[in-house]
């Protein structure tokens, strides 16, 4: 080894001891006499101090020391007395005397500094990962994500699990995003296509006797970007055969319990609570609720039916729903042009057409619509939200899902806002019961709420003729902080079953042979009763860490428009590798 410690190590009781260090040279300091350098590894910071008059060379290449450089010392570790400690340091009692130098590498003069005080802007940080993951915060990411993948794949080897990998150049897997195609040579016109999961996969492994799987999996979607998505993410991937849902939800509450036990030494309280589909979108809104904080939604739609404000009146006379927020003590908290202008924004991104408020001023209220509202109106009103004077009360008026999409919205911004919960509160539930199907009006037909493969839930069977919309899944979401942090369901191992739900989503019988020929195959040849779930690794570390950033939990991520700027992907290719694949580029004009 070229040193014999780490930057992070070395505290009072190793005064006396003769290290060598090894590390980049992060701040640097002249004293007239003294140069201190603050020598960095993802381990810490150690001072070093190069006493000038003691060696002329050393004197020189201290001089020369700069940002980055990579330095290697050889010194004494020596007490830095109580005047000169730094309790922001872990190493901040010594520091270590040397006039012993070598400069192992030289460093351009970086674009940013890891340590600087401003973070640099992103994507100068992606063009230059190298350095960007050099940051503190960065390396503590990759140290959580380390941690929890170590924590799952103990878990799981407790457990008895297989760790099995499966193909990444496969064919179409159904999940519901656009496939990455990667043309084959040795087939001509023929593409192979990366996984969007191994969903087709892990229950084919069922099939063939491996009741117990779970593999840290890469997924490729190209999909539209969002903070929480890459077109290439990791999902710990789950199948179980001959159990029911009640078990695999245990054995994920096992897992998070443990993972928040490794990680972060605290216990989680399982089992995990359980809410249905249709409660978590009466009371927030969404099938990913934040609930670190309350503010649910209230439905205010008898009270203002026959009220003197038009909107209210005849969204309710055509079936729509009048619902709104009480955001506690928020009445001066906003501007009119804040709520008229942004708050309106964030609903109107979401169908809203407006946005009405009032302030709670005892049990009445007040706004510039409050006079279209009788006393008895206003007083109900008050009442039905729980508002207190001093409360903010906000509505939208629309159809039911309007309501639901932007309500939603405006409560997770307005909880940020309000900073109504800690970032790094990991707060997890289940969300059951979901939908099977969904109506696509567009184009006339039913498509799967989650993927094709989700078994029915039994009391539900009678609505496949009858009304589709009422069929329950077997199937689960685990909702945390707001993010859909895994999905799953209990799956269809009776090919009948399966060709009537391909039969309900229009999936004609040729199409069906030929994308899932193979699974519908391997159903006919014994399959046990199995299910799984996936979860989203990455969201995983940001939830761990309090970032709404996915990027900052991938050590190579890819921007929103999915390029990586390091490396500079997606790139043209050589003319040959075109013409090896019979590949030819037609732009249009
Ligand atoms: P699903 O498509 O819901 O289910 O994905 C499972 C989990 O993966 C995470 N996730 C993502 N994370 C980052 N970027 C993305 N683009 C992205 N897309 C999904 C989410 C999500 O909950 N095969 C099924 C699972 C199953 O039924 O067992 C599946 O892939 O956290
Ligand atoms: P208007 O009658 O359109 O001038 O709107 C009066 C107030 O009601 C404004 O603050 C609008 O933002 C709000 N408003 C209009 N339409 C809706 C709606 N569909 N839901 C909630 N508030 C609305």
């Amino acid at each position: 080894m070229l040193r014999t410690a780490t930057c992070g190590e070395l505290r009072a009781d190793h005064v006396g001891q003769t290290v060598t260090l090894c590390g980049w040279a992060d701040k640097y300091r002249d004293h007239g006499g003294v140069v201190f350098v603050d020598l960095r590894d993802r381990y810490g910071i150690t001072q070093i101090a190069f006493r000038m008059e003691e060696s002329s060379e050393t004197q020189k290449l201290a001089a020369s020391i700069r940002h980055e450089d990579v330095i290697q010392v050889t010194g004494e570790v020596v007490s830095r007395g109580d005047e000169n400690k730094n309790p922001k340091l872990a190493t901040g009692d010594i520091e270590v005397r040397t006039n012993d130098l070598k400069i192992l590498n030289r460093s351009l003069t970086p674009p940013f500094e890891p340590r600087g005080e401003h973070l640099a802007n992103e994507e100068l940080r992606l063009q230059y990962r190298f350095i960007d993951l050099r940051r503190p915060a960065l390396q503590e990411m990759m140290k959580v994500r380390h941690q929890l993948t170590t924590s799952v794949r103990n878990y799981f080897d407790e457990l008895g699990f297989l760790d099995i990998e499966t193909p990444i150049l496969g064919r179409s897997s159904p999940e519901g995003a656009r496939d990455y195609l990667v043309p084959s040579r040795v087939h001509e016109a023929s593409f192979y296509a990366l996984p969007q999961s191994p969903q087709l996969f892990k229950q084919i492994l069922m099939v063939a006797g491996y009741d117990r799987y779970y593999q840290i999996a890469r997924c490729f979607r190209d999909e539209d970007l969002r903070a929480d998505r890459q077109p290439e993410f990791t999902q710990i991937d789950i199948e179980m055969s001959f159990v029911d849902l009640e078990d695999i939800l245990s054995t994920i509450d096992g897992l998070l319990a443990r993972m928040v036990k490794d990680v972060r030494g605290t216990e989680l309280k399982t089992p995990l609570p359980r809410y249905t589909h249709a409660e978590v979108m009466e009371r927030y809104g969404t099938d990913k609720p934040d609930l670190r904080f309350g503010m649910e939604l209230t439905d205010i739609s008898d009270l203002v039916a026959e009220s003197g404000f038009g909107v209210f009146k005849n969204t309710v006379g055509s079936g729509g729903k009048v619902r709104g927020l009480c955001v506690k003590g928020a009445a001066d908290k906003y501007s009119r042009r804040i709520l008229d202008n942004d708050m309106k924004k964030i609903v109107g991104e979401h169908g809203a057409k407006g946005l009405a408020y009032f302030k709670v001023v005892g049990n009445g209220l007040e706004s510039s619509i409050a006079k279209f509202f009788n006393e008895d109106e206003q007083k109900a009103i008050v009442e039905r939200m729980g508002g207190e004077d001093g409360d903010l009360l906000v509505y939208v008026a629309d159809k039911y899902e309007v309501t639901c999409a932007a309500l939603a919205a405006l409560r997770n911004h307005l909880a940020k806002d309000l900073e109504l919960y800690d970032p790094k509160e990991l707060n997890c539930a289940w969300v059951v019961e979901f939908p099977l199907v969904t109506r696509n009006e567009e184009e006339n037909r039913w498509d799967a709420e989650h993927h094709p493969f989700c078994a029915v839930h039994p009391d539900d069977l009678e609505y496949f003729e009858s009304d589709p919309s009422r069929i329950r899944a077997l199937s689960y979401d685990l909702v945390c902080n707001g993010y859909e942090a895994a999905s799953g369901s209990i799956r269809i191992h009776d090919p009948a079953v399966q060709q009537k739900i391909f039969d309900l989503l229009n999936i004609e019988a040729e199409e069906a042979e030929r994308r899932f020929g193979f699974l519908l195959q391997a159903l006919r040849y014994g399959a046990p009763p199995h299910g799984g779930i996936a979860l989203g690794l990455d969201r995983w570390v940001m939830m761990f860490m309090g970032t709404d950033n996915i990027r900052d939990v991938i050590a190579f991520p890819k921007t929103q428009k999915a390029s990586d700027l390091m490396m500079g992907a997606p790139s043209t290719v050589d003319d040959h590798q075109l013409r090896d694949l019979h590949i030819k580029v037609d732009l249009p004009e």
